[in-house]
């Protein structure tokens, strides 16, 4: 945890922002797996624990937004649960660390809900995102399930948003403790490729060094030799040589925070001439996006700089016939990369995507933000100082995307089809580091760069 001077601080701008009614911060809880207990892997929510610190189930916090006056809600061990978990602090004990000094049980919860609903005071929450938070808001609160996504705040949305997109030097040391953790699962990775492995030999592997130095992984890895599926978590595959493997893999720091990279290299760590080259297409548009981000930049404007590198580097393959930006405009490049250039990352790994578009023009998105469960578009995302992104571009040669677009007619006299023909059993390449938007411009979060040329690479992977 932080000090507990950090809590009181951010609780108190939170109000400040917020200014009237109560916000209403659940914790997660132990989630049954297979019986009740046994539980998956317990994840504390993170907007939770930006305000409160801790990292223990079954907690609520409440906040005045009047008053900057906060209480937690949760019920202490009793003997019969101390038998299996050992002595446990009291809530009283956990708040003091947080700067709470009120602390209730949880059957108080409901009570103080209902006399603020009667005084016509408003009850700030976020969009739930857990089956169980959503019965726990309904039941709480009174509001039919279904209804929960209207009545969210979404002045509540934009605050959390606006506060935790600024990372602070203290979160920054998190991220780069996290870096260190993907520094060491990627380097490890890169030694176990060699021909006759299992792809989740690596993805065990890589996913244990998560645990041994933080809190997990921050996302299921994607270990595979099909790169062009973008999210593949299927690693039944036994490696080849001649192929490339995507690893695309992080971990979260003890504290919470995650990292989130990628490398695509070729098994038995010699590139073949068309893996370099569609790799170095990849590289330069990574290295281009890094040296162009600065501070007030839209994210759709970086998006389309990555595409339009791509699309250079396709060019001069001969993959595409036109210019990059006719190619760009055509919306070819979908075909090549379908994803967005990145993410924010932070307390999640796609940060603040539970919570609102990331955007300092909220005005201008509320109405969307009014339709949308979970706002996760990041058409008006303006980074700032202490913004921290993922640069992840990537080349794909997905069979079924070049057919449907082939067969409808898509990018005609762009698109060289018929070149493409060779390329569909190449699989994909993604390069992915994390970014933190500075004052005047932008670094990778790190105090090194995980290998990423094609000679670093061939150094390193196993052969
Ligand atoms: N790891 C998922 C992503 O890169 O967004
Ligand atoms: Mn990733
Ligand atoms: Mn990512």
């Amino acid at each position: 945890m932080f000090s507990k001077e950090t809590y009181i601080a951010r609780r108190a701008e939170l109000c400040r922002r917020i200014g009237k009614g109560l916000i209403l911060l659940p914790g997660n809880r132990n989630t049954p797996n297979n019986y009740p207990n046994n539980a998956y892997y317990f994840r504390q929510d993170s907007t939770f624990r930006y305000f409160f610190g801790l990292n223990v189930p079954a907690v609520v916090g409440v906040i005045d937004a009047e008053t900057a006056e906060a209480t937690l809600f949760g019920d202490d061990f009793t003997v019969e649960d101390i038998i299996w978990t050992g002595p446990q602090p009291t809530l009283h004990d956990m708040g003091a660390e947080a700067g709470v000094e009120q602390t209730r049980p949880m059957k108080d919860l409901a009570e103080v809900l209902r006399r603020a609903i009667e005084h016509n005071r408003t009850v700030h929450y976020l969009p739930p995102y857990r089956g169980e938070t959503k019965i726990e808001l309904s039941e709480l609160l009174g509001i039919d399930i279904k209804m929960l996504h209207a009545r969210k705040s979404i002045d509540l949305m934009f605050a959390v948003a606006e506060m935790r997109e600024k990372k602070s030097a203290e979160e920054i040391e998190e991220l780069e403790r996290a870096f260190q953790i993907g520094y060491k699962m990627h380097t490890l990775a890169m030694k176990m490729c060699r021909p006759g492995v299992v792809e989740r030999e690596i993805a065990g592997a890589i996913e244990g060094i998560s645990k041994s130095y933080g809190q997990g992984v921050s996302f299921p890895s994607i270990v595979s030799q099909h790169g062009e599926t973008l999210h593949n978590l299927n690693c039944d595959g036994v490696l080849e040589e001649g192929r490339m493997l995507l690893c695309d893999a992080g971990g979260e720091s003890v504290e919470g925070y995650c990292s989130d990279h990628t490398r695509t290299y070729p098994v038995g760590g010699r590139f073949t001439e068309r893996q370099r080259d569609l790799y170095n297409i990849v590289l330069r548009a990574h290295d281009h996006v890094k040296s162009i981000i600065k501070p007030h930049m839209m994210y759709r404007d970086i998006h389309r700089a990555s595409y339009l590198s791509l699309a250079e580097g396709l060019r001069e393959m001969g993959l595409i016939r036109t210019s990059a930006e006719e190619a760009v405009e055509a919306g070819a490049m979908y075909m090549f990369m379908p994803h967005g250039l990145g993410h924010g990352l932070g307390m999640d790994v796609h940060d603040l995507e539970n919570v609102g578009e990331r955007s300092f023009d909220f005005a201008a998105i509320r109405e969307r933000a009014e339709q949308s469960a979970t706002c996760i578009y990041r058409a008006a995302w303006r980074v700032e100082p202490g913004t921290v992104m993922s640069d992840e571009p990537g080349l794909y040669f997905i069979p079924a995307l070049i057919d449907k677009s082939r067969a409808e007619g898509l990018y005609k006299g762009i698109v060289d089809y018929d070149a493409l023909d060779a390329y569909r059993d190449f699989g994909g390449i993604r390069i992915e580091d994390d970014v933190l938007v500075t004052d005047d411009g932008c670094r990778f979060i790190g105090d090194k760069t995980i290998p990423i040329t094609v000679e670093e690479l061939e150094a390193v992977v196993g052969r």
